[in-house]
């Protein structure tokens, strides 16, 4: 028995203090966002990819409380690091996968989904969104890795 109850103290105490380690759960500015198709597709990549892959993450109350909050920063970090739809000045690599990663179903995350319900889009919804993201990416290409933005570097 004394050893539960010490275990339970000790559990409590770390609980509270990895509560003080600091989570970056910041939205930078927006520097330029992606200039889309139409409306109707912003409309669907804000339900369903905004919180990861732009600078609008709508951070849930989870986003309070490690351990979750250090998942859920490290998501938002990783999935705007791979592609960020705030910061088409930057380069985004990845950005012809984008329309293949709503068909196959592998984003948004299915973990991510369990949370949201407003992300989980009809077959109809995944088609449009990954069409009009297709029509998006093709309009306003991602700069390159190498060379673009050279004449943006005094600001
Ligand atoms: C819960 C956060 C989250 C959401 C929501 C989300 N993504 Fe991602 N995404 C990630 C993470 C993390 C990665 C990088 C690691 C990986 O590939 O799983 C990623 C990677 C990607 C990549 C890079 C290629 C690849 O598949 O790894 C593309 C493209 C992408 N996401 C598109 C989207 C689109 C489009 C949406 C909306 C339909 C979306 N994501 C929604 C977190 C998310």
């Amino acid at each position: 028995m004394k050893v539960l109850k010490r275990a339970a103290v000790a559990a409590a105490i770390v609980f509270a203090v990895i509560q003080l380690i600091p989570v970056d759960r910041t939205n930078p500015p927006v520097t330029r966002e992606v200039r889309w198709n139409a409306p109707e597709t912003r409309a669907l990549a804000q339900r369903a990819c905004f919180d990861c892959h732009s600078n609008e993450t709508v951070w849930p109350w989870t986003s309070r409380i490690a351990p979750a909050s250090w998942l859920l920063a490290r998501h938002v970090d990783e999935g705007r690091g791979e592609l960020n739809f705030s910061e088409w000045d930057r380069p985004n690599a990845e950005a012809d996968e984008i329309p293949e990663s709503v068909t196959d179903g592998s984003m948004p995350t299915w973990d991510y989904m369990l949370m949201h319900a407003e992300a989980r889009l009809t077959d109809a919804e995944q088609d449009a969104l990954a069409a009009g993201l297709a029509e998006t990416v093709r309009q306003d290409p991602p700069i390159s890795d190498e060379g673009g933005g050279e004449d943006g570097d005094d600001d």
